[in-house]
């Protein structure tokens, strides 16, 4: 298996082009099946995610078609000719549970296993059946499997989400489009990934308004059409690298990178004594002289601060001066990256929801174990400010989510390679 060795090598300097945003694409590739008419995606990033939910798509008898060195998704759901996601490759990656609402949709019926994905909590999907029964779909579980069918058709209904949860906005959302009459979500996810679905839906023909705020109205349409839509920029791989400079110090040009995705994360940046501006081209980050300051930092649906980012804010905060509190409110189980960082030198304490950093002034390279995909991240993120060298093995968890991170931080003067390890 793979292992990236980090070694502190001073402050960077240069760009970083941000790609397209997974947690997008991986909603935008499920829309592919509400219509027979091609749907393209242009802007999509290389990630094993996306390879994976590529296969399950085929699976069910998509076409994907990978184009342009993957940054082109072309997609056609002209015959499905399968309504089961099969658990070998659901098991991968949570995100597989957001074909059943298309499918339900658009075929009246859907057999999904239930997910896998990171093991950062439980993670359950009743929001999802919740909101899919309302539209009057009949669920059961069984024997791993959730066996979803609407015989009479989805019909639109008012659905209160009792947690504005990302996938389940996304999935209802989809099947509204072709249930009959209006569909009113509330209390749904305001993520950027949200508006990015809803955007390309609208393109493809759907009657859908407030995308971006917590009340979604979508009015159901018969059928809808083929459409080519660019994927929205990665506001998590744009806040990963934004760090990377705050962590080693000098300035780096992040690519593509908007501050109306990053607003509550910058924010939280200026208190730490980190420079953001937007130029024409991205965003420019840099550390301003001396050590950062300690900050209070509380995950929260968007527009608070993302549970995505979290764990590499917290290899930020293990060098800064004074104590900072960490709370993370969406997750239960998200501080596995802490310990990892404690074999750094870092200094935390962690009970249940909250993690209490006292910045040190340097840490020491060590060899760290990745856990999840944003853990995996935060190490190499560490290393690239800490003594010596930094060895984080099962990097399969980066390859998740980010393309070309030996590249890209390499071409900022970082000191970075990618080994076979026996
Ligand atoms: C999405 C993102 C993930 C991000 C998360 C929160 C994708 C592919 N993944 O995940 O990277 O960390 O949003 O911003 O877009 N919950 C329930 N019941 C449900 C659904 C969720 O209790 O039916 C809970 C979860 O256990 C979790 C919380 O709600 O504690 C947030 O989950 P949700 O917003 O659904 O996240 P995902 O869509 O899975």
């Amino acid at each position: 298996m793979d292992q990236i060795i980090v070694t502190g090598n001073g402050e960077l300097s240069g760009e970083i082009p941000i790609a397209g945003a997974k947690n997008a694409c991986l909603t935008l590739m499920p829309a592919t099946l509400l219509s027979e008419e091609p749907l393209t995606l242009t802007n999509a990033p290389r990630l094993s995610d996306i390879r994976t939910m590529s296969t399950l798509l085929q699976s069910l008898g998509a076409e994907v078609t990978s184009l342009q060195d993957g940054q082109v998704l072309a997609m056609s759901s002209h015959d499905l000719t399968n309504h089961v996601a099969d658990y070998d490759i659901v098991r991968k990656m949570r995100a597989s549970n957001l074909v059943l609402g298309p499918m339900l949709a658009r075929l009246g019926q859907a057999v999904v296993s239930l997910p896998g994905g990171c093991a950062i909590g439980a993670r359950p999907m009743d929001l999802h059946i919740h909101g899919l029964e309302a539209l009057g779909a009949e669920i059961e579980l069984r024997d791993g499997y959730l066996h979803a069918k609407a015989p009479g058709g989805l019909k639109g209904a008012t659905v209160e989400f009792s947690f504005a949860s990302v996938g389940a906005t996304e999935n209802v959302l989809m099947a509204a489009t072709l249930a009959k009459g209006t569909t009113v979500l509330k209390n749904a996810a305001r993520e950027p990934e949200i508006v990015d679905l809803a955007t390309c839906l609208r393109k493809m023909g759907a009657r859908i308004e407030g995308d971006g705020t917590s009340t979604i109205t979508i009015e159901g349409v018969d059928r809808l059409s083929g459409a080519t839509h660019p994927v929205v920029t990665d506001r998590i791989e744009l806040g990963t690298y934004m760090l990377a400079p705050a962590i080693a110090g000098g300035e780096v040009e992040c690519l593509g990178g908007k501050l109306h995705l990053v607003e509550s994360f910058v924010e939280k940046l200026d208190q730490a004594g980190i420079d953001v501006t937007e130029t024409d081209r991205g965003l420019k980050v840099r550390r301003r002289n001396g050590r950062v300051a300690a900050v209070d930092v509380t995950t929260e649906p968007f527009p608070g601060f993302p549970t995505d980012l979290q764990a590499q804010m917290m290899a930020l905060l293990c060098t800064a001066e004074g104590t900072s509190v960490l709370e993370e409110k969406i997750f239960e189980n998200r501080f596995m990256h802490a310990p990892e960082l404690m074999r750094m030198g870092a200094q935390i304490e962690v009970h249940g929801g909250t993690a209490t950093v006292h910045g040190v002034e340097r840490l020491k390279g060590a060899p760290v174990m990745a856990t999840d995909l944003r853990a995996s991240v935060s190490l190499i993120l560490a290393g690239l400010a800490a003594e010596g060298e930094t060895v984080v093995s099962r990097v399969y968890h980066l390859d998740r989510g980010y393309e070309h991170v030996v590249r890209k931080l390499e071409g900022v003067g970082a000191k970075i390679e990618r080994v076979k390890a026996e």
